[in-house]
């Protein structure tokens, strides 16, 4: 991120960027950290599995409950909680309820890995 000096950085409200979409499963992409893109999404349901080669990710949740499936078992997450997905290692998100989460992760990864299918969707730009 470069700016000039006589300008301030933008402050980013999570919950009003959350308050500007409501389609599912769709992330938003609503600021960049040098190669990293900062995303939101809404889940509800079960994902697919699917893993990703060459990436870490980090899945915060800022509102409802999240269930994140590894083969290896359950974890759960409250919001304020965040789990980093380590490469490679499969995983699948579910939520009983719609929850709302903040993706870390670099730009352009996709968010259904190597699975693919119907889920995949490139982020988007938050807009307004
Ligand atoms: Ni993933």
């Amino acid at each position: 991120m470069t700016m000039p000096e006589t300008a301030l950085p933008p402050v980013v409200n999570i919950a009003a960027a959350l308050g500007r979409f409501s389609e599912q499963w769709a992330q938003r992409r609503i600021a960049g950290v040098n190669d990293y893109d900062v995303k939101v999404a809404k889940l509800e349901g079960e994902f697919v599995w699917h893993s990703h080669e060459d990436t870490d990710e980090l899945l915060l949740v800022v509102s409802g409950r999240l269930t994140v499936r590894f083969r290896a078992g359950d974890v759960f997450l409250d919001p304020g909680e965040f789990v980093v997905v380590p490469r490679g290692v499969e995983h699948c998100t579910a939520a009983e309820e719609e929850t709302a989460i903040l993706l870390l992760e670099p730009a352009g990864v996709v968010n259904t890995g190597d699975a693919g299918g119907a889920m995949t969707k490139a982020a988007r730009e938050l807009e307004g």
